[in-house]
């Protein structure tokens, strides 16, 4: 999509980053509030979710992000605030709303005998324009179990299955909540290749997890919720920046360095354990700048095994969660 020529240059700049690409948001949250009784889970969530992207909820457990994605799907009356699903609200249009979004629950029942494509057809046949069976088995890898029962499938087939079952009406937009607890390895790998299709074909997914690594391998951008609020949101890169967690610096120690007889750069704490020195600095940049000039200064020449290790989300996640309010 492309902006009117006429469009001045500063009226851009001012824009937010999502507007230049002039498409509405698959979904916009604003001031969300939900209480259970008189107990107030949500207490003005803001978050949005650009098309195509794949958004991460994550937040410690009870903290709202079952509450929120139902809410989104319209199986939930939220109590305040503003929600647009795909441009509308889902508390009263959840009908315009489901030939276009998928869902895959947290549990649900299938008839075991039914075969996987038996029952993909069927679920295609709720649907004015679905996807093509042989398509959706691809996508979800489950091609080759096509004439299985579904009694016979794994737990990680199985839960290939439910993203073939909401893919079924091959929609814009896709929950998935909590997608992947307790998989074995190889079927989160399964899973994420599926999830990785889905982001593949355009499809915009709203994705909640406990898996920090599952997480920063899928997610465009995570939200995370804690104690009634989106406290930080963005790319895993700013959300590891806003949460200030250092990145390390290591390389083998230069036997000079390690016996004393050259002192480490003074603008940086260099640790030596054994042979291996370490530094955490705010930004590798400058602190690079700074180690190769004291190495080529003490006539070290290179650093041997230079590592640069940039925090992960489990850093930043735990930083941000355990150093808020609890
Ligand atoms: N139907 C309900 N009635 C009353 N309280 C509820 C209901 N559903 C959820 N809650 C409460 O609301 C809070 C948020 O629950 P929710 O399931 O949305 O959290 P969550 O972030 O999805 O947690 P988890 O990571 O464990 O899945 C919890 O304290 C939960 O006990
Ligand atoms: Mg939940």
């Amino acid at each position: 999509a492309r902006l009117p020529r006429r469009t001045p240059m500063t009226q851009l700049m001012a824009m937010p980053e999502h507007a230049a690409t002039a498409e509405p948001l698959a979904i916009e949250v604003r001031g969300l509030t939900m209480s259970y009784g008189s107990r107030q889970v949500l207490c003005g969530v803001d978050f949005e979710v650009r098309p195509g992207e794949v958004l991460c909820l994550l937040g410690p457990n009870g903290a709202g992000k079952t509450t929120t994605v139902e809410i989104l799907e319209g199986f939930r009356q939220r109590t305040g605030g503003d929600v647009r699903v795909l441009g509308v609200d889902p508390a009263d249009q959840r009908a315009r709303l489901r030939e276009r979004i998928g869902i895959v629950l947290q549990e649900c029942g299938f008839p075991r005998q039914a075969r996987v494509a038996e029952l993909i057809d069927i679920w295609r046949s709720y649907y004015s324009a679905p996807r093509p069976l042989a398509e959706l088995l691809a996508l979800v890898e489950l091609t080759a179990d096509r004439a299985c029962q579904v009694r016979r499938l794994s737990g990680g087939q199985r839960r290939r299955l439910d993203f073939a079952l909401a893919l079924a009406g091959d929609p814009d937009l896709v929950f998935l909540d909590e997608p992947t607890t307790g998989f074995d390895p190889e079927s989160r790998r399964r899973c994420w290749a599926a999830i990785e299709n889905l982001r593949s074909i355009g499809k915009t997914v709203l994705l909640t997890t406990h898996y920090l690594d599952e997480a920063e391998r899928l997610a465009d951008r995570v939200a995370i919720l804690q104690d009634g609020r989106v406290q930080t949101a963005g790319t895993v890169r700013q959300v590891a920046r806003e949460a200030g967690v250092p990145t390390t610096i290591s390389f083998t120690a230069p036997e000079r360095l390690r016996s004393g007889d050259v002192a480490a750069p003074g603008c940086l704490e260099v640790e030596v354990r054994g042979d291996v020195a370490r530094c955490r600095v705010p930004s590798a940049a400058v602190a690079l700048r700074e180690l190769l000039a004291w190495a080529a200064a003490n006539g070290l020449g290179d650093l041997d095994d230079l590592t640069v290790e940039t925090p992960t989300l489990e850093d930043a996640y735990l930083r941000l969660v355990d150093g808020g309010t609890r």
